[in-house]
């Protein structure tokens, strides 16, 4: 390569003055005279940004124009300098703009004769700063204020840090869990840890469970959790976080709103259970009293009393199992025998009120994975509803339909009908149109078919009639 021309690199005096007076930060220097740091020179865009110039600064000392205090702050890092300590660095603000100072002292023969320093505006910097303090500290604030439980874990899974809320549900503390893998078990026992990570890094997002978990003090809970990754910037998963909520109190007052409609059911169900044996036992007696009269037609009659008395039975083998306390037992079911169950219970009921029921339902549909009880009580609230919906009588029919992996079940009534503006209402608990109502039997529906994954959907036209939708997932 060939040197340039010798002239261009002869850099003028006044170009260097220009060049430092044109440079983004600022460049001054300073010598001590009689005891007091005195500006030499100054140069520098900053200079006008901190609220200063040239002329103010050269040929002044910090005192005068700076307040003292700060004045004297700076000074002492002056003087450092000037004793010869290199890399002296401070920070200092004015007017809003932040800077840092480098100091270095010129020294020749050994002894300090000037002390040049460079300034750099660092304003967008500190702005940066301060906004991630700001952030942490919002982020901190909503981590330690959450009602939620809140626990950090590494890949590991092992726990970096929980907050408070989590103490409070588990009854740990953190400095008992910090480096320990995490202390809820389902979390890992039921999706195990590496299947979550898998499932986490290959794009889901959150992955939300109810579950049981364990306290410090062995008791159960009921709490929903939330599992979401923390990611870094190229995207793979570092750490994860998991949002415990304490549901126990919604899981205990689900339970008193289920014991209360049933117990409404039960009360309402017995009060159509004495008619319903009512009648077949006023039949029985009538050919009791025909036996005795007319020996010949014995077995006639006798037929006719057995399945009399078979009702009877059906009746109140139906009435016991819903009256009766059970826990929720899934297994396969099905529909079609739970229906006609359901049917023969509310059959007698119906007819009273000049109702007919109609079942069109074939047997052999898939069965359903269900709890019996709670499907039964369902479509009993469905059927009830229906039945007091219609003060004219006429005809509810049931029908079904195998819809992809569902299994349909449609009600269809010639009631009242509702009203467009109760829609959104439908399925709140208490609420309730009737004089005697309780308002419970749907929410119960909604509840119950939401832990059998499926789901309701209700039509309804003022004065025709209501159809409501049962669909239930039947997948082998
Ligand atoms: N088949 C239906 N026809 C008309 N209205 C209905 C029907 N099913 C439910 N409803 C409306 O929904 C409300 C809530 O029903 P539910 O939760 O069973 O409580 P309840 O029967 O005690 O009133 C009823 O009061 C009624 O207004
Ligand atoms: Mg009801």
């Amino acid at each position: 390569m060939k040197r340039p021309p010798n002239e261009i690199l002869k850099f003028p005096h006044q170009e260097l003055e220009e060049t430092l007076q044109e440079q983004q930060g600022m460049t001054f220097k300073f010598k001590k005279v009689k005891g007091r740091f005195i500006h030499t020179f100054c140069a520098g865009q900053l200079i006008s940004k901190i609220g200063l110039s040239s002329q103010v600064v050269v040929g002044s000392e910090l005192k005068d124009f700076l307040p003292l205090e700060l004045a004297e702050y700076k000074e002492s890092y002056y003087s450092e300098a000037w004793q010869g300590k290199e890399g002296i660095i401070y920070e200092g603000e004015l007017e809003g703009v932040f800077y840092v100072a480098s100091l270095r002292p010129i020294k020749r023969f050994g002894k300090v004769i000037e002390v040049i320093a460079s300034c750099v505006d660092i304003t967008e910097r500190k702005k940066a700063e301060e906004e991630l303090r700001a952030t942490k500290e919002l982020l901190e604030s909503l981590i330690e204020n959450s009602v939620d439980g809140i626990c950090v874990t590494d890949i590991a899974g092992k726990v970096i840090r929980v907050n408070l809320a989590f103490e409070k549900i588990y009854g740990w503390l953190e400095e008992e869990l910090i480096g320990k893998p995490v202390p809820i078990c389902s979390l890992v026992s039921r999706n195990g840890l590496n299947r979550i990570y898998d499932q986490l890094q290959n794009g889901m997002r959150v992955l939300s469970f109810e579950t049981t978990e364990q306290r410090k003090d062995g008791e159960m809970i009921d709490v929903s959790l939330t599992v979401s990754p923390i990611k870094d910037a190229g995207g793979t998963v570092v750490a994860m976080t998991s949002i415990s909520r304490d549901i126990s109190e919604r899981k205990r007052s689900e339970d008193f709103y289920r014991k209360a409609d049933k117990l409404n059911v039960v009360g309402q169900l017995a009060a159509g259970l004495a008619h319903e044996i009512r009648n077949p036992l006023t039949s029985l007696r009538g050919f009791l009293q025909l036996m005795r009269s007319d020996s010949n037609k014995n077995s006639e009659y006798c037929g006719i009393m057995l399945s009399e008395v078979a009702r009877i039975s059906a009746i109140v083998n139906e009435f016991l199992l819903i009256a009766k306390p059970h826990a929720s037992n899934f297994q396969k079911n099905n529909m079609a025998s739970i229906l006609h169950s359901v049917v023969t219970l509310l059959e007698a009921q119906a007819a009273l009120k000049n109702i007919q029921i109609e079942l069109e339902i074939e047997e052999g549909f898939p069965l359903v994975q269900s709890s019996e009880m709670e499907i039964k009580q369902v479509f009993v609230n469905i059927l009830k509803n229906a039945i007091e919906a219609m003060p004219a009588g006429g005809i509810i029919r049931i029908v079904s339909a195998i819809q992809k992996d569902n299994i349909l079940i449609r009600f269809i009534d010639q009631g009242i009908g509702i009203d467009k503006q109760f829609f959104p209402r439908l399925g709140e608990p208490f609420f309730t149109t009737k004089d005697e109502g309780t308002g419970l039997g749907l929410m119960m529906c909604y509840k119950i078919i939401d832990d059998h994954k499926g789901s309701i959907n209700i039509s309804s036209v003022i004065g025709q009639g209501t159809t409501f939708d049962v669909l239930l997932p039947c997948k082998a």
